[in-house]
C-alpha cells in the first residue's frame, strides 16, 4: 500500500515534470491541479491568480470541478477566505455553512463539503491561491500542509515564469514598433494575464481595457437559464465582467447569425436575473469602439458628410450658458481650475469659461491613445501648474466609454486637489465601460457618431458650429 509520504513524493515529481514540459499556462495549471487533487485524495482543485490590486481571484487551471462551480461569480479575495491573502492556509470543514465563503449556496448545490486553500507566494507577497475541494469532511494533517506548501511554491514559480515570458513578448512587440526604444529596467509586479481567449476580438478588448487600466475578469460567472430536472440544460457565460461598473459584457463579433440567439439569451438572463447588468457588444459596436483609434473596419469607412444636425449652434450656446451659470453658482466664493483634455474640448472650454463668473484659470492635458506605441496610457502633456489644494473642474467635450476620463481623474486625484468635479458637454451613456461620475452634463446623446463643435472624424469636422451625426456607409 502506498503511504501518504509516497503519494506526496510521486505527486511532487509529477508537478515538477509538468511544470517543465513547455505546455501552455492553462494546461500546466490544469495538470498541477490534477496532481494535487489526486495526491491529497480530494475531489477537485483549482489554481487561482490574484489581480495586482489584490482584489479578485481568477481561475487559471482546474481539475474535477463543474463549470457551474468554477464560474459561480467574481471571487473577491477579501471576502472569500481572506486569511489566505496574508499568507495563511485556510481550512473549511463545512463549506455550505462557513461565513468565510462568498458563495456557500453554490458549494451546497455542488455538494462541496471541505475546502483547503493555500497561498501562492512570491517572497512575502501573495500572488494567487491553490484551492482543494472535497465531497467529504477532510482532516488536514501536518504532512498535508507540507505537501501543499511545496506544491504551491512550484506553482508560484510556474506563474512567475509565465509572467516573465509574457513580459518578454510585450517588450519584443513594443521594440518592434519603436526599434530604438530602451528596454524597461524592471518587470512590472504581477502583470500576468490569466487567460487564453476564445477569439481575437476578446484579446483586443482585453488589451483596450488594460490600456486604460480598467479592471476586468474573464468569464467569471455562468448563469443557468434552463433546467432538465435537476440538471442545468442551458447556461450562459458572458465573456467579461467589469467590477467597477458591476457589468457583464458579451462580445458578439464573430458570427452575426449568432446575434439573434445571443440576444435571446441576454433577454432571458435579464428576465431571470433582474439585478444583473449585462451589455451586448455587437460587431458594429466593437468596430465603432476601435474606429475611435483609427483602425478596425470603421476606421476606414467611407464618410458621406453630416447626415443630421443633432444640436444647432443656438441650442449649444443656450446649454453652455446655463452650465456656466450653474457652475458659477455652485462654486460661489471659491476659485477654480478648469482642466480640458485636448483637442476635442477646445470649443466647449472656450465658450464655457466665458460664462463663468468666479475667479478661474485654465490648464490642458493630453494622453496617448490606444493603438499607439505604448501598452498603457501615457500622459503626453501634463498640467502647467500644481492643482494641490485647488478646486478642479475637469471639462470634456464627450464622455463615451469613460476610459479617458477614468484614467485622468485617477491621475488628478493623486495630486490631492481640494475637490474634483466633471463637466461634459455630451454624455453618450450607452457606450460606457468605466464608472465615472459626471457632475454637469450638457446633453445626453444617443449611440451615434457625432462630429462638430470640436469633435472630429479623422481630424476633420471640428470647425462645424453645430453638432451633427456623421453619415457612414
Ligand atoms: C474624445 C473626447 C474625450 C474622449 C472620450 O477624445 O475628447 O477625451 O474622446 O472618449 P472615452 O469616454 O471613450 O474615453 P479623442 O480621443 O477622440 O481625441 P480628441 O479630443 O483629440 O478628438
Amino acid at each position: 500500500m502506498t503511504t501518504s509520504r509516497g503519494r506526496y513524493y510521486a505527486g511532487l515529481q509529477l508537478i515538477t515534470a509538468v511544470s517543465n514540459a513547455n505546455l501552455s499556462l492553462r494546461r500546466t495549471c490544469n495538470a498541477i491541479a490534477k496532481a494535487i487533487a489526486k495526491s491529497m485524495g480530494m475531489t477537485g482543485c483549482r489554481v487561482l491568480l490574484l489581480n495586482p490590486k489584490n482584489e479578485y481571484l481568477t481561475t487559471i487551471g482546474s481539475f474535477g470541478l463543474s463549470d457551474l462551480y468554477l464560474r459561480k461569480g467574481p471571487l473577491d479575495a477579501r471576502k472569500s477566505l481572506p486569511e489566505v491573502l496574508d499568507g495563511r492556509i485556510a481550512v473549511v470543514a463545512h463549506a455550505p455553512s462557513d461565513e468565510r465563503l462568498q458563495h456557500p449556496e453554490v458549494a451546497e448545490s455542488q455538494q462541496v463539503v471541505s475546502i483547503v486553500a493555500a497561498p501562492l507566494m512570491r517572497g512575502q507577497d501573495t500572488i494567487g491561491q491553490l484551492r482543494m475541494y472535497s465531497r467529504e469532511t477532510h482532516s488536514f494533517s501536518r504532512l498535508d500542509e507540507e505537501f501543499l506548501r511545496a506544491a504551491a511554491n512550484i506553482c508560484a514559480v510556474v506563474l512567475e515564469r509565465a509572467e516573465l515570458l509574457q513580459f518578454k513578448e510585450r517588450v519584443k512587440r513594443s521594440c518592434a514598433k519603436t526599434p530604438r526604444r530602451a528596454l524597461p529596467a524592471q518587470m512590472p509586479v504581477s502583470s500576468l494575464k490569466p487567460t487564453e481567449f476564445a477569439h481575437e476580438s476578446e484579446v483586443e478588448f482585453a488589451n483596450l481595457l488594460d490600456f486604460y487600466q480598467i479592471e476586468w475578469l474573464y468569464e467569471p460567472r455562468s448563469f443557468p437559464l434552463g433546467w432538465n430536472g435537476d440538471e442545468v440544460s442551458q447556461m450562459f457565460t458572458p465573456d467579461f465582467y467589469l467590477p467597477e461598473l458591476d457589468m457583464y459584457v458579451e462580445l458578439t463579433t464573430m458570427k452575426q447569425d449568432l446575434i439573434t440567439s445571443k440576444n435571446r439569451k441576454v433577454r432571458k438572463l435579464r428576465e431571470m436575473y433582474p439585478d444583473i447588468n449585462i451589455r451586448l457588444l455587437t460587431r458594429k459596436d466593437f468596430a465603432r469602439l476601435l474606429s475611435k483609434y483609427g483602425y478596425g473596419p470603421m476606421g476606414d469607412a467611407r464618410v458621406e458628410g453630416v447626415g443630421r444636425i443633432l444640436y444647432s449652434h443656438v441650442q449649444i450656446q443656450r446649454r453652455v450658458r446655463s452650465l456656466g451659470r450653474r457652475i458659477s453658482k455652485d462654486y460661489v466664493g471659491q476659485r477654480i481650475v478648469m482642466i480640458g483634455v485636448l483637442k476635442g474640448v477646445m470649443c466647449f472650454m472656450s465658450d464655457l469659461m466665458r460664462h463663468i463668473s468666479i475667479p478661474m484659470r485654465v490648464d490642458y492635458m493630453d494622453i496617448s491613445h490606444y493603438g499607439g506605441e505604448e501598452d498603457v496610457v501615457k500622459i503626453t502633456r501634463d498640467l502647467d501648474s500644481s492643482i494641490s489644494g485647488e478646486h478642479v473642474l475637469m471639462v470634456e467635450d464627450i464622455v463615451d466609454t469613460g476610459m479617458t476620463l477614468n484614467y485622468i481623474l485617477a491621475h488628478l486625484a493623486s495630486h490631492r486637489p481640494a475637490s474634483l468635479r466633471v463637466c461634459t458637454l455630451l454624455d453618450r451613456k450607452p457606450r460606457r465601460l468605466a464608472n465615472v461620475k459626471l457632475d454637469y452634463v450638457g446633453f445626453e446623446i444617443p449611440d451615434e457618431f457625432v462630429v462638430g463643435y470640436g469633435l472630429d472624424y479623422k481630424g476633420e469636422y471640428r470647425n462645424l458650429p453645430s453638432i451633427g451625426i456623421l453619415h457612414q456607409e
